[in-house]
């Protein structure tokens, strides 16, 4: 296990996800039940931008730097859950600190939700744990995905929302995430499922779509953001995400969202923005 995500916080691939997750869970506690969220591959929670790692790839650069400027006001009402988030980690306003997935479950949910926050690394673990200790509906846990999929599925609140978002350091990546969707959906067939993919080559991103569109879930709506060309060494040109039974209306809010964070973040003309059912909405 080599990758550390504090090397990769709030670059476009991070806000693409974590813009949508906090929309997400907005709509989700608008409703007054008490819900459950498992983040499955959670990292430590809180990035300082500043640090050794970020600094090193600079990477947030292509990412939550350029969300400075405001965008329209059908955009910015799609943001406002993130910005909110955003902006309670940097009271002086400096942008400093970058929140990772569990950062924005732990701000958005009430005292009667539960997060589970699961990281295998070790480190990343203890530093999660360290983190947020101190909140008494967080649990942190140190398994294999598919074991935390496993364990905490179906949620007793019977609604709730559940991140999976690999590292794809593993070949066998696209086949273990599609299991523990399989797997996952199978024991909890309401749950809302949220599964990012990277966009390094076209091939890759085909067959991680077309593997999940096999998995015929229904309900799959799709996003996928390009920043740049694809091409073997070329990098993350881009990425995507899969939602399985997506709160109702957060269709609408990634259409308006996408073709805008692919203007803003595309490098000369090449940012693209797309939105579509990879199974029929139900
Ligand atoms: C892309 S990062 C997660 C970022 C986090 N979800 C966020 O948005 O802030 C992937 C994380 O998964 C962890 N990881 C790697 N293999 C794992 C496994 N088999 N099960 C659970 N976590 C794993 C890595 O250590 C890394 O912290």
């Amino acid at each position: 296990m080599n990758y550390r995500h504090a090397f990769h916080a709030g670059n476009h691939g991070d806000i693409l996800k974590h813009i949508i997750l906090a929309r997400a869970l907005s709509l989700m506690i608008a409703k007054d039940k008490p819900m459950a969220v498992l983040d499955a591959h959670a990292g430590i929670g809180r990035y300082d931008l500043s640090g050794v790692q970020a600094t090193k790839t600079g990477e947030w650069q292509s990412g939550i730097a350029k969300l400075d400027d405001d965008f329209a006001p059908d955009v910015e009402a799609v943001l406002e859950p993130y910005r909110n988030i955003l902006a309670a980690m940097n009271l002086d306003g400096d942008g400093r600190y970058y929140p990772g997935s569990p950062e924005i479950a732990s701000q958005m949910i009430r005292a009667t939700d539960r997060l589970i926050a699961n990281e295998l690394h070790p480190v990343d673990a203890a530093e999660l744990t360290k983190n947020y200790a101190a909140e008494k509906n967080i649990l942190v846990k140190q398994l294999d995905y598919l074991q935390a999929v496993k364990s905490e599925l179906p949620f007793r609140e019977r609604r709730g929302l559940v991140l999976i978002d690999p590292p794809f350091e593993v070949l066998d990546e696209t086949l273990r995430t599609a299991q523990a969707l399989e797997f996952g959906y199978r024991r909890m067939a309401t749950a809302t499922f949220m599964i990012w993919y990277p966009v390094t080559t076209e091939e890759f991103a085909k067959q991680f779509v077309d593997t999940m569109r096999a998995l015929k879930i229904p309900n799959m709506l799709w996003c996928e953001l390009r920043i740049k060309a694809a091409f073997a060494q070329g990098g993350l040109s881009g990425s995507g995400l899969i939602i399985i039974n997506p709160p109702w209306t957060l269709e609408n809010d990634l259409r308006i969202l996408l073709p805008a964070l692919a203007e803003r973040l595309g490098l000369g003309d090449w940012g693209r923005g797309q939105v579509n059912w990879l199974t029929p909405p139900t």
